[in-house]
């Protein structure tokens, strides 16, 4: 019984390999396991094996049995993955690049951005992100915007729904979910996560409940500034606006301050900016962003000893400058995708 168990194996392991075709599959699949097959035959004659021999014998039979099953699975697998293959047709390469794909432009948005970003970086500046999804603390609280100011009113913020989970935003339990007003959110996490000095960016997306127009959208962008350090006074944030304004836009652009009032700064101001630009809005001067000396109550905050260190913070919008420097009179261009608007910023 040992020998012809074991020319069976030797026979599936011959015969198995060549076999490439389902119908051809199960034929061999039969002539081996099948109820008139080879293990079969072998296996009616157990009832003519002496019984002291039986459990030997029916131990052989068994593993002659997963033996064989094994060449057949793998004699299977072999098949089904060639089935596969023709089914797919030759490899290609997914990451390779279409060939009649246009090749796109640069965002007008992304343009400026990286412009001011880059301006700013050879004063030491560096980029940090934020969440755009954010809790009414870093948004509004830790800036000491208060909730009765208008800003946290239903009518001008984007609130979730209180059974909004997010995983990577945590927020206390009474707080609510909202979509950041403005990138200034992003000062208190950078103040909280890092020691000063620190001569940050943030650009981002921000959210406001407008009703779109030339001049409004419900979203858009702005790039955040925050520099604290020891000694920082108004005539560095002076002299860093200037900078950023003439480099951007030529030396004889002009800022100048108006008071104004935020929560987080003080003393606080408005900035317009003058440029030959303007001649294209047919203006002298335009209001450009806010600014100021960072609050001590928001140094206070997170941790900071306003004896010790003191900034300037402030938030420009990015498609208020594009406007301006490329003439575009409808905010509603940057997010329409119409490619003969966008091409011509390449
Ligand atoms: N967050 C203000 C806005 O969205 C802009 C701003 C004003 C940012 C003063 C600042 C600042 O950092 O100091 O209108």
């Amino acid at each position: 019984m040992q020998e012809q168990l074991t020319a069976i194996l030797n026979k599936a392991e011959a015969e198995l390999p060549a076999v490439e075709t389902r119908p051809a599959f199960e034929a061999a699949k039969a002539r081996f396991v099948g109820p008139n097959g080879e293990l079969t035959a072998v296996m009616k004659q157990m009832g003519s094996v002496p019984k002291e021999q039986r459990p030997q014998a029916g131990k052989l039979i068994n593993e002659t049995k997963t033996r064989l099953q094994a060449f057949l699975d793998q004699a299977l697998a072999r098949i089904e993955n060639a089935e596969l293959a023709s089914r797919l047709g030759p490899p290609n390469d997914p990451t390779l690049p279409c060939l009649d794909a246009p090749v796109g432009t640069r965002h007008p948005l992304t343009i400026v951005r990286e412009e001011i970003c880059r301006i700013l970086a050879t004063l030491g500046f560096t980029v940090r992100e934020g969440p755009e999804v954010e809790t009414e603390y870093y948004c509004f609280d830790a800036l000491c915007t208060p909730a009765d100011h208008p800003a946290r009113d239903l009518q001008d913020t984007y609130y979730l729904p209180p059974m909004a989970r997010l995983g990577n935003v945590s927020r206390k339990a009474d707080e609510r979910y909202l979509l950041r007003v403005h990138t200034s959110s992003v000062q208190i996490r950078t103040l909280l996560a890092e020691k000063p000095p620190v001569r940050i960016l943030s650009p981002g997306r921000v959210f406001r409940r407008d009703n779109a127009d030339a001049t409004h959208s419900a979203n858009f962008h702005q790039i955040e500034g925050l520099v604290v350090d020891r000694g920082i006074t108004v005539c560095d944030l002076k002299a860093t606006l200037d900078y950023l304004f003439q480099t951007l836009l030529g030396p004889d652009a002009k800022t100048r301050f108006r008071p104004h009032y935020f929560g987080y700064t003080e003393p606080s101001f408005e900035v317009d900016f003058s440029a030959k630009h303007l001649a294209k809005i047919g203006k002298d001067w335009v209001e450009i962003m806010g600014c100021g000396m960072v609050d001590p109550l928001v140094l206070e905050e997170v941790g900071l000893d306003p004896g010790e260190w003191s900034g300037f913070a402030f938030g420009l919008g990015i498609e208020r400058i594009a406007m301006i420097i490329y003439g575009v009179d409808d905010i509603r261009h940057f997010y329409t995708n119409d490619v003969r608007f966008l091409r011509q910023f390449a």
